[in-house]
């Protein structure tokens, strides 16, 4: 199959595709989706197969307008419309019971189903544009770094999909906070751009699940069966170095002289990259979670684009937006996190 690659003046072109059953590459906000018709499960089942994703993980539902919602679940709770007159649109998925027309390829058997509403205007104008709600995980080969720009997605799904519709790189850079209204108390499964002190700031108390930044021991249930897979992982070995500057560039320069400088990178903060042996990228200020989102996957990519076997990554903080950040780097490292 030739994938289109569209601009974004050709949103009526992704809305056709999309009406017709085919699969688009979208640009969010926060990452680029996979989309497909939500009510239709055979559109819906090509996203898995174009993914390799497996078939028990399920999908957001994107919705354009708050009018779509009410179908699309068996009830609102009050406290969805709270949330969505501060975060919607924007990167806060919830979820909810869902209704019957929810297709079982969309929820992947649950009795729920996961609903954003994407701020990025384009992601709304594909989503009018098709007429239907659009189920879409991000536009990666299922355990990859996710895709932030079209080139991106074009890596991974060229020749698998339809089109993709190139909206520019993504803002936020990681994938958006996740919250279940379905436990006694609200619980975050994922974290995001959307931080728990947000959140609480409008539901009061609100629980992370042990899964954000722990793995799960042999056996458990994922509340979110995203988080049990290895995930957002470079074909790069990556190692999480918590410690100094100093100390972070002495361990990184004596593994690069032992493994091979040309092989070796190191994920770096700006104003540290002097006197490392290896190639370094850009992982931002050091106090700047913003752009620690905005730059991981993208560094992750241009690691593999570059051959690397390892990259080394200079810890961030875990507040704010960094509990994301951790908890995508943790996975892509296999929780491999060096304390010097
Ligand atoms: O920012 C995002 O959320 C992006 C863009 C494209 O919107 N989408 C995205 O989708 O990250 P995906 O499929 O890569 O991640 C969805 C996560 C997975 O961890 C999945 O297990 C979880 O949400 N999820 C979806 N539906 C769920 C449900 N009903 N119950 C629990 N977890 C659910
Ligand atoms: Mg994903």
């Amino acid at each position: 199959m030739e994938t289109k690659l569209l601009t974004a003046k050709e949103v009526n072109e992704a809305g056709k595709i999309l009406k017709n059953g085919g699969l688009v590459g979208i640009p969010t906000e926060t990452v680029y989706g996979l989309a497909a018709n939500a009510l239709d499960g055979t559109a819906v089942a090509k996203i898995f197969a174009a993914k390799g994703r497996p078939q028990d993980n399920p999908l957001i539902v994107h919705i354009s307008r708050l009018s779509q919602l009410d179908d699309l679940v068996a009830f609102v709770p009050s406290v969805v419309y709270d949330l969505a007159d501060v975060f919607w649109p924007g990167p806060l998925t919830i979820i909810m019971e869902k209704s019957g027309i929810i297709p079982d390829e969309v929820s992947a058997g649950l009795p729920t189903v996961a609903i954003r509403m994407p701020s990025h205007p384009l992601a709304r104008k594909i989503i009018d544009a098709a007429g239907v709600p659009l189920a879409a995980p991000s536009a990666n080969t299922s355990g990859k770094p996710s895709p932030t720009t079209a080139d991106h997605v074009m890596h991974d799904m060229n020749g698998k999909i339809d089109a993709v519709l190139d909206g520019g790189p993504c803002g936020v850079g990681v994938e958006s906070t996740v919250i279940t209204l379905c436990t006694r108390k609200p619980r975050i499964l994922r974290p995001g751009r959307v931080t728990p002190e947000e959140l609480e700031e409008v539901l009061g108390e609100v629980e992370i699940d042990d899964a954000v930044l722990g793995k799960l021991k042999d056996g458990e249930t994922a509340a979110s069966p995203g988080m049990k897979y290895k995930h957002y992982s470079p074909n790069a070995e990556v190692f999480v170095i918590d410690a100094d500057t100093e100390s972070f560039r002495r361990y990184v320069n004596d593994a690069a002289t032992k493994n091979g400088v040309s092989k070796t990178a190191a994920l770096v903060f700006d104003g540290e990259d002097d006197g490392f042996v290896c190639k370094t990228l850009s992982f931002g200020e050091k106090d700047d979670d913003c752009a620690h989102a905005h730059k991981l996957f993208a560094a992750l990519r241009e690691c593999d684009d570059f051959g690397f076997s390892s990259v080394y990554v200079h810890c961030p903080s875990y507040d704010g937006v960094g509990l994301a950040v951790m908890n995508r780097l943790l996975r892509a490292a296999e929780f491999k996190v060096i304390k010097l």
